[in-house]
């Protein structure tokens, strides 16, 4: 899509999806009208186009007709209902709800479709992967995408070209836990020799060129070099990859994080991937600040696993919690109207109100 093709599918959309574009990527942006929105989405887009073309079209997705109004299977014939209170979602009539919507609730059966295992195929990186690491050649790289969509493959491909360069790669982790998986993974994929592991609990291969560990025992270690320890591994450091980095707004272990990016050696690469952090591009702008080197942001909002929401009551009796088959994006409050039922059974039931 080119800058111009791009503008007017901007000037095309409503302002509340503009602004739903916006967030995370212009700060104030509620205080702008469309026109000067579509200039600062244009202008925000050079730091990460894929990201920004894939999250508006996943919005527009969301608002056409199809999406909103999807088609539910025929309502089954009816019958005399001997306990309407669990009758099949699909076969309760639609009304409009509290919020005035009149599309369909999801059936069970939509919601549970999909599941089970995919066809095997081959693997093509996705276009942001691929433009990870293609920024990560020349800059620091945040990348912010949703759970699921493939940061382990982006660490890894990084990783083995520092490791083809001769240099020292730290992925670093907030749990022992992770860390041990991690440790496992790459051993089985680079070799044992070539993974070492430096937790609270563990030491192995302390001089392999890969060395996972937590993020605390890296702080430590740059600690160390800032006090005259030069530590060998540092001086060879390439890439420091700093897994689940949402932990840098953590209100007590949060100063670790800070602490070791600002302390983490000039020459080395920094990777930092999470799924949940809220303001990416303040942290890549700080880190641009702080480094020599420019930071870039990598980040789209579009799921590869859709996640699915449903309520599970004590009677056994499954249901979506939501009207729409996956978690939807920016209205948690339309609840089903089966979930809504079941709650206030609940309620009735238990006298759970009552004990408030
Ligand atoms: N381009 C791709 N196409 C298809 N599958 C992919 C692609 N990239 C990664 N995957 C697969 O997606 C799954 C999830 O990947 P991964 O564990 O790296 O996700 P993640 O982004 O690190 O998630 P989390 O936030 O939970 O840590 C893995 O099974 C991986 O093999
Ligand atoms: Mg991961």
């Amino acid at each position: 899509m080119t800058t111009h093709e791009l503008e007017q599918l901007l000037m095309q959309q409503p302002v509340s999806l503009l602004h739903r574009l916006a967030r995370g990527r212009i700060s104030r942006h509620f205080r702008s009208g469309k026109r000067k929105l579509v200039d600062l989405l244009l202008q925000a887009s050079a730091e990460n186009r894929p990201g920004l073309e894939s999250d508006l079209a996943a919005l527009i997705e969301e608002q056409s007709p199809r999406h909103q109004a999807r088609p539910v299977e025929p309502p089954p014939k009816p019958k005399a209902p001997t306990r309407p209170a669990t009758s099949p979602v699909s076969a309760r009539p639609h009304r409009a709800d509290d919020h005035g919507h009149h599309e369909p609730p999801v059936s069970l059966r939509e919601w549970l479709s999909g599941i089970g295992i995919p066809q095997a195929q081959p693997f093509v990186p996705d276009a942001w992967q691929v433009d990870a690491l293609a920024r990560l050649a020349d800059t620091d790289v945040v990348v912010s995408v949703p759970t699921g969509s493939g940061k382990t493959y982006v660490a890894i491909e990084a990783t083995k070209r520092a490791m083809q360069e001769n240099r020292t790669v730290i992925y670093t982790s907030p749990l022992k836990a992770l860390s041990n998986t991690k440790f496992t993974e790459f051993s089985r994929l680079f070799g044992p020799g070539q993974v070492g592991i430096l937790t609270g609990d563990r030491r192995e291969h302390a001089q392999a060129p890969l060395l996972i560990m937590t993020t605390e025992i890296l702080r430590n270690l740059l600690y160390d070099a800032a006090g005259g320890e030069i530590d060998v591994r540092l001086d060879t450091l390439g890439l420091v990859i700093m897994d689940e980095s949402q932990y840098l707004a953590d209100p007590e272990r949060g100063v670790v994080w800070e602490e070791t990016l600002i302390f983490c050696p000039s020459q080395a690469r920094l990777l930092l991937l999470s799924a949940s952090i809220g303001n990416p591009q303040d942290i890549a702008d700080w880190l641009t600040a702080i480094r020599p080197n420019p930071c870039a942001l990598i980040r789209h909002t579009k799921r590869s696993v859709p996640l699915r929401a449903g309520y599970l009551h004590p009677n056994e009796k499954l249901t979506p919690l939501f009207r729409t088959a996956g978690i939807p994006y920016g209205q948690p409050h339309l609840l089903h109207p089966e979930a809504k039922r079941l709650f206030a059974e609940y309620v009735e039931e238990t006298g759970a109100s009552r004990s408030r």
